[in-house]
């Protein structure tokens, strides 16, 4: 087992990777909590999983009460968050009751914003099932639900108190979803680490058959990176920016497919590709720097080009209604070589000669 820490000072925590470790998430967790836990989990992972975490917890003492949402984003509401809240108060939680997430972003996001307004914060637990989740959603404290006009609008910051990342669970996600989370990994190499994507590039077929150490190196250091820019700018100010690269088509994508033609990562690596274009047409990217990030992604396989429901104003005007357009402009996230971006504003005039 590795352990990498977020230096957050009384908001820091520890994030343990490695195999095989559901079983001793008990002895894991970091403090003395109350004995009363909510484990929040969706009904995929708990047939698969769902034993094994209660097991650990109630060997160590706890009282846990499970619930069990609906696999998928729909789960990510007020709705089940209320149904959440619910299940809180029947089980006597009180302020140091911990609330574990055991799945994938969706159950991660709700779990952590059940547990960042119960009684005003408890603590809370991250054990991540997707790669997506492992490598991104579960670390930096994004929390949040959607509204039914907008994703993740109502959220908060709210750091877990332990990231517990067993990778022998990824043997069992769908390969669709360990496809789209790669595109995640890809990020990382794209934005900051051009060793990292290098060495995806050597070990792409190891890593997609989950070979053990492979996949270790691959999500510690993306965890590595994403706990270096929290730490450098928790509330997304300035630098957190840079992880949504490729984010602003890319959500425009999945909500042109209704968040279900698209599965984030998918439309994650569309918006990365179109990203890379416009900073080539920009005059700020190389043209073969864009075709090999391209044909890394294509490699997994990843789509790169926009897909059929793409429409060129309405994706325009997604873009300006997220939450980080301001006064008709929309920050883009540009490569400038492979390791290295720059955060541009680009109007929404400019843009629609750009794309
Ligand atoms: N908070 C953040 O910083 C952040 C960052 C990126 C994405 N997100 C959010 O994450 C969500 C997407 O997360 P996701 O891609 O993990 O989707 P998800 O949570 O829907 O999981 C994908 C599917 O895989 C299944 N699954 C998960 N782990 C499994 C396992 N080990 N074995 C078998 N099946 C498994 C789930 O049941 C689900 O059907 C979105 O809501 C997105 O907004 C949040």
């Amino acid at each position: 087992m590795k352990t990498l820490r977020v230096g957050l000072e009384d908001r820091g925590y520890n994030i343990h990777i490695g195999h095989d470790l559901l079983g001793q998430l008990g002895q894991l967790l970091p403090r003395k909590y109350s004995t009363a836990c909510l484990l929040i989990t969706d009904e995929n992972v708990d047939k698969l999983y769902g034993k094994e975490v209660e097991k650990s917890l109630t060997n160590h003492g706890f009282h846990v009460a499970k619930a069990v949402v609906a696999a998928g984003e729909t789960s990510k509401s007020l709705e089940t968050a209320a149904r959440l809240y619910d299940c809180a108060f029947d089980h006597k939680m009180d302020r140091k009751s911990p609330i574990i997430a055991l799945g994938g972003g969706v159950v991660g996001d709700l779990a952590g914003f059940i547990a960042a307004t119960y009684m005003r914060g408890v603590p809370f637990i991250q054990i991540p099932t997707s790669l997506l989740a492992q490598v991104d959603s579960s670390v930096g404290g994004k929390v949040a639900v959607n509204h039914p006009r907008g994703k993740n609008i109502i959220g908060a910051f709210y750091q877990p108190q332990l990231v517990l990342i067993d990778l022998s669970v990824l043997k069992t996600l769908p390969p669709r979803e360990l496809r789209a989370g790669m595109a995640e990994v890809i990020k990382y190499g794209i934005i900051w680490d051009k060793d990292l994507f290098s060495f995806l590039e050597r070990n792409l077929a190891q890593l997609l058959s989950l070979e053990a150490q492979i996949i270790e190196e691959v999500v510690y250091r993306c965890c590595d990176i994403k706990a270096v820019v929290v730490e450098q700018d928790e509330k997304e100010a300035n630098v957190r920016a840079v992880l949504n690269f490729g984010h602003t088509v890319g959500h425009a994508v999945e909500a042109l497919g209704n968040y279900e033609l698209k599965k984030h990562g998918e439309a994650v690596a569309v918006g990365m590709a179109v990203a890379g274009k416009i900073s080539v047409a920009k005059g700020l990217f190389d043209e073969l720097q864009l075709e090999r990030m391209k044909r890394l992604l294509t490699r997994v396989p990843l789509d790169v080009s926009l897909p059929p429901e793409w429409e060129k104003d309405k994706g325009i005007e997604l873009m300006l209604q997220d939450k980080k357009a301001s006064q008709g402009k929309i920050n883009f996230i540009l490569p400038e070589e492979i390791g290295k971006v720059r955060i541009e504003e680009i109007s929404a005039s400019e843009l629609h000669n750009l794309l």
